[in-house]
């Protein structure tokens, strides 16, 4: 049951796509006030659980903390910070009584979750212009189901983009990219993707290839894909303002970059310098913007990831004039304090809130500052894209993810949690943030696996592409200021193969989880409690997830460990992948176990009476033979499987469903 209630003048963001009628008065459940902004509040049980919120810090409980939806480029995801990258406004109350929310709010809103006042849940924003929309249902699990219908259908990805990927910011050249390739052939490490950072683009323009490295680029596309590999450039969201720059000329002509109130187009330093940004809330410059892709899908591409659409900006020219005014000011450094003084206002230049009020966006006709749609920069850069791709090629999928986002782009594109750190406590962050996003309709994502920032160790990239083999979006990224940490980086690489192959063999199961849960609206990470409610343990187990109907997974997230306890709150059957090389079984019953892993090991938990497909690994998903799958799991168990061209969308097709029986790699009866 949804209730949609309206308050003043919402600004149209489209994340919902359900008609509903609108309800007079106010909801029931809590209290509204219109004084001063809005605010809803209303109070917690003392063991009530709040889910939700996509992406964001902290644990799948978000209960006891505050968060701040405000997009924000900010690559320190300490336990302190309030906001990251999405602006994802749904949580569900659990308790006796199970409750939805989704405030449909485009700028900066607060979850004040038990912080402030330990039994009051606080939702507050400036401005009383919002849709709310209250969602009961028998439990947090049925909530989440039905906000996922409310929003529309997750994006889908082509098959490939459950491969695995390598990419790091700093390959420059072609031969850059085949030292990748060949890094990775020469070891038999499965790959079929190498990303390209900003360097591969002429003076960071964006839909440009740096001439002198990248001449005869539809050769090097093809070439790559010879091997099975694709390249997935980058964009970002500020045009460079350069004469003679097409994409920028054609803007400047067409008035398609947000503007100043003066009607001048506002400047904003980003990669390539100063920058414009492109007005994708407007829906002609949206169309405009996303035309520009074809120069790449035209000469081969087949998939991206959108960059610094929070948008990123690292000064704008008021703010520039601001410091100089400063450092004029304080010159003579006989003001009292003049280095913190002329500090303080260096650290404000970048991501400075103050330029949100600078600019502002054409939509319908009404100028609209950007202050008050900020959370929606990233969606619509994303959906630009999505949209142009329908134009492209209709019945093709292309791979689409984005570092911004809010609630709505999930039909356009999956996201990645941008720059986290080589610390072992982002490697749980990742886990815990999956479920979160899945519940907010983003089930195409996935961490920078070994970490971005910060110098990597050999046993954190292997522990976090243990947890990678289960993310959709599967990718080892890594800053050029970093230590290298490509698979073969490291000496020996055969655990890294044997990791990365299990991945391989798995992928025709996660594929047809993906895919049933993309098409029935539903999770393919859960937490513990969304599968076992009754169960005290089970509910409040945060480092396990459950992926599809069939696994739990429990991956190992501390240095030197040498595994791990792990709560079964069913009897499963224990296989511990090694790649192609071999697989271990044992069931375990209800309860607490100490499972050992190896590094070179990847433990799945099958679930009481169900069983997996599993395939042999290949060097590509291509490559994949999907002809032989072995069942493994509990004997006498069936598995639905759900196979397509990977490819086109013809994702209702009923031969898309194959039953698979008789477990054959069955360990009792
Ligand atoms: C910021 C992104 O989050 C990161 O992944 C990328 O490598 C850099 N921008 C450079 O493009």
């Amino acid at each position: 049951m949804i209730r949609k209630y309206v308050f003043g003048k919402p600004f149209e963001t489209d994340a919902v796509v359900m008609e509903m009628e609108n309800r007079d008065g106010l909801p029931e459940f809590g209290e509204i006030s219109l004084e001063n902004g809005f605010s809803f509040t209303c109070t917690m049980e003392k063991d009530d659980i709040v889910y939700g919120l996509g992406e964001a810090n902290r644990g799948i409980n978000k209960r006891g903390f505050c968060y701040i939806s405000d997009c924000t480029d900010d690559p320190n995801h300490t336990e302190d910070k309030n906001s990251l990258y999405g602006a994802h406004n749904f949580i569900v109350l659990a308790g006796k009584k199970n409750v939805g929310f989704f405030f449909d709010y485009p700028s900066k809103l607060i979850f004040d979750i038990g912080y402030t006042d330990l039994d009051v849940l606080k939702v507050s924003c400036e401005k009383a212009d919002l849709k709310l929309y209250v969602i009961e249902g028998e439990s947090p699990y049925d909530i989440v189901k039905q906000f996922r219908k409310m929003i529309g259908r997750s994006y889908i990805p082509p098959k490939f983009a459950f491969g695995f990927g390598q990419s790091r910011w700093g390959y420059k050249t072609k031969e850059d990219y085949r030292k990748v390739r060949e890094g990775y052939r020469k070891n038999r490490i499965p790959l079929d993707m190498i990303y390209m950072d900003i360097d591969y683009m002429q003076d960071y323009k964006d839909f440009t290839l740096n001439e002198e490295n990248f001449s005869d680029f539809p050769e090097f596309v093809q070439e790559m894909k010879e091997d099975g590999i694709r390249l997935i450039p980058i964009i970002d969201a500020g045009v460079k303002i350069e004469k003679g720059y097409e994409v920028y000329e054609e803007g400047v002509e067409k008035g398609y970059f947000c503007k100043r109130a003066d009607g001048s187009n506002f400047v904003a330093a980003v990669w390539p310098g100063y920058t414009h940004f492109p007005d994708v809330l407007n829906a002609d410059a949206r169309k405009w913007f996303g035309g520009w892709y074809h120069v790449l899908t035209d000469q081969g591409i087949e998939g991206f990831w959108n960059d610094m659409n929070e948008p990123a900006i690292f000064y704008s020219e008021e703010g520039m004039e601001e410091f100089k005014a400063v450092l004029r000011e304080n010159s003579t450094m006989e003001e009292e304090n003049p280095a913190v003084a002329i500090g303080d206002k260096m650290q404000a230049l970048s991501n400075n809130p103050a330029d949100h009020t600078r600019f502002y966006h054409t939509v319908n006709g009404e100028k609209i500052c950007h202050k008050d749609v900020h959370n929606l920069f990233g969606y619509n850069m994303t959906r630009a894209a999505g949209e142009a791709f329908e134009r492209i090629a209709p019945d093709k999928r292309f791979l689409m993810f984005s570092r911004s986002s809010y609630i709505g782009m999930h039909r356009y594109g999956g996201i990645w949690t941008g720059d986290n750190k080589s610390w072992w406590s982002h490697l749980l962050l990742n886990l815990k943030m999956m479920p979160s996003l899945n519940m907010c309709g983003f089930l195409y994502t996935g961490a920078d696996l070994g970490g971005f920032g910060a110098d990597t160790t050999r046993d954190l990239v292997l522990r976090w592409l243990a947890l990678g083999v289960f993310t959709p979006l599967m990718r080892n990224h890594s800053d050029l200021r970093t230590r290298e940490q490509e698979c073969y980086q490291f000496g020996d690489t055969e655990d890294f193969r044997q990791i990365i192959e299990t991945r391989y063999r798995l992928v025709p199961y996660l594929y047809s989880e993906y895919m049933k849960a993309a098409l029935n609206d539903d999770l393919y990470f859960k937490p513990m409690a969304f599968v076992y409610p009754e169960d005290e343990i089970a509910v409040r187990t945060e480092d396990q997830l459950m992926i599809g109907n069939e696994v739990m997974i429990a991956p190992v997230y501390t240095q030197n460990a040498k595994g791990r306890f792990v709560y079964l709150p069913e009897r499963m059957m224990l296989v511990k992948f090694t790649g192609d090389s071999a697989v271990y079984q044992e069931v375990l019953e209800k309860g607490i176990h100490y499972v050992e892993v190896a590094l070179n090991e990847v433990p799945v938990f099958i679930r009481e009476g169900k069983c997996i497909p599993v395939a042999a690994s290949a060097q590509t998903v291509a490559e994949l033979d999907t002809k032989h799958l072995t069942l493994m799991g509990f004997d006498g168990a069936e598995y639905a499987l759900y196979e397509d061209d990977g490819v086109s969308k013809d994702y209702e097709n009923p031969e898309n469903i194959r039953t698979l029986s008789g477990a054959l790699l069955l360990f009792e009866k």
